[in-house]
């Protein structure tokens, strides 16, 4: 165990800073050991401060300090005290210079936040306590200055040197070193800061904003990928041209930078001016990317972008309020995607990963509010739950307000808060004063952990022709939280007629219909909505589009979902009926395979994918979301305890096989139907259409009596692009037959020279459901193409094995637990971030039956047991055992 148990930080003690910056002059001289860093801050007391006497104390780590300067006076050894966190200037003036020389060593970084090398370039992730790697520094964001920076390097060996905002001044130097100065005048956070410099290519654009200032726009990378950066431009210019047109917000600098670095703990960071990604969410061409990740670097892209405004012109005022800017950026690029793609198929993508990440999160061990109330590590709180279930609070918003009240109340919100740190209150206020909503009770979705469940009760009154809806709100216990108020929760309903449409909706009260999908607000614990002149008996078509992150239960019997994923006019509800339907077969079935009961088939599913095969209108993309069965993980999930992961395995695969069977020749039709000729194209149109054929392949490969090794090893071989070569491998490297052995090794052959390709390959090992997999994955633990010190292979291939092989990483011996828990313990001296991530596939240990619990449980002892483990694993391991 640890010696000093590490001390929670609480969102009641926030105090504002002592003292502030108003402006930065950085020096920085490149060194791969010992990077000089001559800090020059422009300092004052704080108005504001409660402690007007208090000492200057600055946040460092990992620092060598040379020197410290107030007003240019050398201070003496005894002004000052240096430990491994901070800097105590014991007497400070209100207003002074400060000046501190220090070192720091990026190539020794292997934790990646700080300034580090990726492959030879430096770079900085500063997000969210990294600066005090570079220099001491009041690292909180409440701070902002105003940030100079000049870099010294060495010429031949890192010719382009970045920061944020424009480039200044730049030169030669005496001994094969040059300088650039880079000036950003809108003061930021230190967080937000960012240093790029290496033998980097670049393409270049330029964008026009609303206003008619032109925006030069430079995409960076390493040498020899230039040829993959088109895309992620044009994503670039569509996401700027979208944040004018729907919310009003233009770029406000001169250039905009993107740098693509091959390590990197996150997806992609919003430095202002100078975005530094993840290279796999920047880099594509037709033969290396697949359409899953042309949408992703799409999204990502947009994303932080759209950062801009939401996080970098507003920012959060200290780290409990993350979800000001995530929750709501994330809630902006979803409907970015929604506009460019399919709206329903977006959708329906996004409530997955909600239901697959976030659930579990808010009912298990882990759960805390959007809002959380205290941390011990804050990187571990960039969760599911401030992400996800933080964009569905914009969205519920958005919902109750309207598309035109919820723009008006984002314009108050940019006004009043515009270069200002900014609290969740000032947005709810904003909003609720802009859109003219009362949001008092809505505020405690902030506040609250845990999912909300709704019960619905729907009854048909024949006699009085009305229709009434019955719903009670419940809300779990979580950690800290056993009793929870009542949440405003909008539900979208319609009510669907004997004849499959939507009937005009009148609510008691009310002098004639209005619309077909009304949202209602659940505001009481309990509450009935009652429709009148219903003639016929309808079917209820629940929470329609997903309008609240909540579980619902409703008394609908198996016949009402079949004629609801026939007939729902919401695409969503439709999507969702369909997986109603199979997930309370494929639960029946699994009880089947336990007691070896009679094992059903599953016709009507069967049924309905020969129809939606058929139909020419639907969008291919959402037909491929409909045809689709739920996975192994939500299956288990909906169990929810003692769950036997081989069992649900074998009842999954047969029901793939039976609806395989059954709608074969819709299938083989569909799968010839949807070949596309003709050159790749990234385009939505054409993704849906390789989806919803490769959805087709992985059935017809499974279709008892079939050739479907032959088929999918054709498929693999005339792929023709990524998207195909990788539906065609993922198929086979779940069946043991040559043709896998054969598959791999060529696309092994064709690729070891693409790190970005071989982590594909890595993933598909990983995730395979063959039985030797875990001795696979060990094999490739020591393969060239593997590194621990990467994150995106560590991802790849350890974190595939976690959490996308339910089968093989729950392996009854706990030998998969043991193999994740020692590269935890490997990587966490390298890299504490990426080790903490990795051991949250620990975290639904208790819903596992009783051998697996133990065994689980076990692993995580020995890891909160383990001598000098990080604060980031520590956290994880005793929340999750708590
Ligand atoms: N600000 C984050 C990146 C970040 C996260 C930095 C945690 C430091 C610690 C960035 O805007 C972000 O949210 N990135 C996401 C992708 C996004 C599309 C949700 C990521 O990196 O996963
Ligand atoms: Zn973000």
């Amino acid at each position: 165990m640890r010696t000093e148990e590490p001390r929670a930080v609480r969102l009641q003690d926030y105090a504002p800073p002592a003292f502030l910056i108003d402006e930065v002059t950085l020096e920085v001289e490149l060194d791969p050991a010992a990077t000089r860093v001559h800090a020059r801050l422009k300092m004052r007391r704080n108005p504001d401060s409660k402690t007007p006497k208090a000492p200057l104390v600055l946040d460092g780590q990992k620092l060598v300090l040379h020197e410290v300067r107030i007003d240019g006076e050398t201070l003496s050894a005894n002004a000052y005290q240096a430990d491994g966190e901070h800097l105590t200037i014991h007497e400070a003036p209100d207003a002074f210079t400060l000046e501190t020389v220090t070192t720091c060593g990026p190539e020794a970084n292997t934790a990646l936040t700080g300034l580090y090398l990726s492959n030879g370039i430096y770079c900085t992730q500063c997000e969210a306590q990294g600066f005090r790697r570079i220099t001491y520094y009041l690292d909180r964001p409440d701070v902002m200055a105003v940030f100079r920076t000049r870099i010294v390097a060495d010429e031949k060996a890192l010719p382009v040197l970045l920061s944020n905002g424009n480039l200044v001044k730049s030169g030669r130097l005496k001994g094969g070193k040059h300088f650039a100065e880079w000036h950003d005048p809108f003061p930021k956070p230190a967080y937000l800061f960012a240093l790029v410099a290496g033998d980097l290519g670049h393409v270049e654009d330029k964008f026009v904003t609303a206003s008619g200032r032109e925006v030069t726009l430079r995409i960076f990378v390493e040498r020899g990928n230039e040829d993959r950066c088109a895309y992620a431009m044009e994503a670039l210019k569509r996401a700027m041209r979208w944040d004018e047109e729907v919310f009003g917000r233009e770029y406000d600098l001169d250039i905009f930078m993107i740098v693509a670095v091959s390590a990197f703990n996150m997806g992609a960071m919003e430095n202002k001016g100078l975005n530094i990604f993840n290279d796999k969410y920047v880099l594509a061409r037709p033969d290396t990317a697949t359409d899953a990740d042309y949408a992703a670097i799409e999204a990502i892209i947009a994303h932080e972008y759209f950062h801009n405004w939401t996080g970098n012109r507003i920012t959060c005022r200290d780290w409990f309020q993350l979800c000001l800017k995530e929750g709501l950026t994330v809630f902006r690029d979803q409907e970015f995607t929604s506009d460019m793609r399919s709206r329903p198929v977006k959708r329906i993508a996004d409530v997955r990963l909600l239901r697959s990440h976030q659930f579990p999160e808010d009912q298990g061990p882990l759960a805390h509010p959007v809002r959380p109330e205290s941390y011990i590590e804050i990187n571990n709180f960039y969760t599911a739950t401030v992400y996800e279930k933080g964009a569905e609070l914009c969205r519920m918003i958005h919902t109750l307000a309207g598309p035109k009240r919820f723009r008006k109340g984002m314009d108050v919100y940019f006004e009043r808060h515009d270069g200002h740190a900014a609290t969740v209150e000032d947005f709810l206020d904003a909003i609720s004063d802009g859109a003219g909503l009362d949001l008092a009770q809505f505020r405690r979705w902030y506040s609250q952990s845990g999912t909300p469940e709704v019960l619905v009760t729907g009854r048909y009154d024949a006699a009085r022709e009305t229709y009434t809806l019955k719903m009670t709100q419940v809300c779990a216990a979580t950690p800290g939280q056993a009793i929870k108020d009542a949440y405003h929760i909008p539900i979208a309903v319609g009510l669907v007629g004997p004849d499959g449409k939507d009937m005009p909706l009148q609510l008691e009260g009310e002098e004639k219909p209005g619309g077909r999908t009304r949202v209602l607000s659940l505001t009481e614990r309990t509450q009935s909505f009652r429709f009148r002149n219903v003639t016929e008996k309808p079917v209820p078509s629940l929470l329609r589009g997903f309008t609240a992150p909540v579980t619902l239960t409703a008394n609908l019997k198996e016949r009402d979902w079949v004629f609801l994923m026939a007939h729902d006019s919401d695409p969503f509800n439709r999507w969702e009926a369909a997986q109603r339907y199979s997930s309370g077969l494929l639960i029946s079935m699994v009880e089947a395979v336990r007691t070896g009961g009679r094992r059903r088939r599953g016709v009507a599913f069967a049924e309905m994918v020969s129809n939606v095969l058929a139909d020419k209108k639907i969008d291919p993309d959402f037909a491929a979301q409909m045809i689709t069965l739920p996975g192994e993980q939500t299956i288990a999930q909906l169990i929810g305890k003692d769950v036997d992961v081989d069992a649900i395995h074998e009842a999954r695969e047969a029901l793939r096989a039976s609806v395989a069977e059954e709608a074969r020749d819709a299938l083989t039709r569909a799968y010839e139907r949807l070949r596309i000729d003709g050159p790749y194209s990234p385009e939505a149109a054409h993704a849906g259409r390789r989806a919803l054929r490769n959805a087709c392949l992985s059935y017809l490969a499974v279709a008892p009596g079939g050739d479907g090794v032959t088929l999918a090893a054709r498929h693999f071989s005339e792929a023709g692009n990524m998207t195909n070569q990788i539906a065609g491998l993922t198929v086979l490297a779940s069946i043991d037959c040559r043709e896998r052995v054969e598959a791999l090794d060529r696309f092994y052959g064709q690729w070891k020279g693409d790190h970005l390709v071989m982590d594909k390959w890595l993933a598909i090992q990983a995730m395979s459901s063959l039985p030797g997999t875990l001795g696979e994955v060990q094999r490739l633990l020591e393969h060239p193409a593997f590194t621990i010190r990467n994150p995106n292979k560590v991802r790849a291939l350890i974190g595939n094995f976690a959490t996308a092989n339910q089968l093989r990483f729950h392996a009854a011996d706990g030998a998969g637990y043991a193999l994740v828990a020692d590269k935890v313990l490997e990587l966490d001296p390298l890299n504490p971030q990426v080790a903490a991530r990795l051991l949250g596939a620990f975290k639904s240990w208790r819903q596992l039956e009783a051998g697996r619990r133990k065994l689980m449980s076990r692993q995580l002892q020995r890891i909160a047991g383990t001598e000098g483990i990080s604060r980031d694993v520590f956290e994880i391991a005793t929340k999750t055992l708590a």
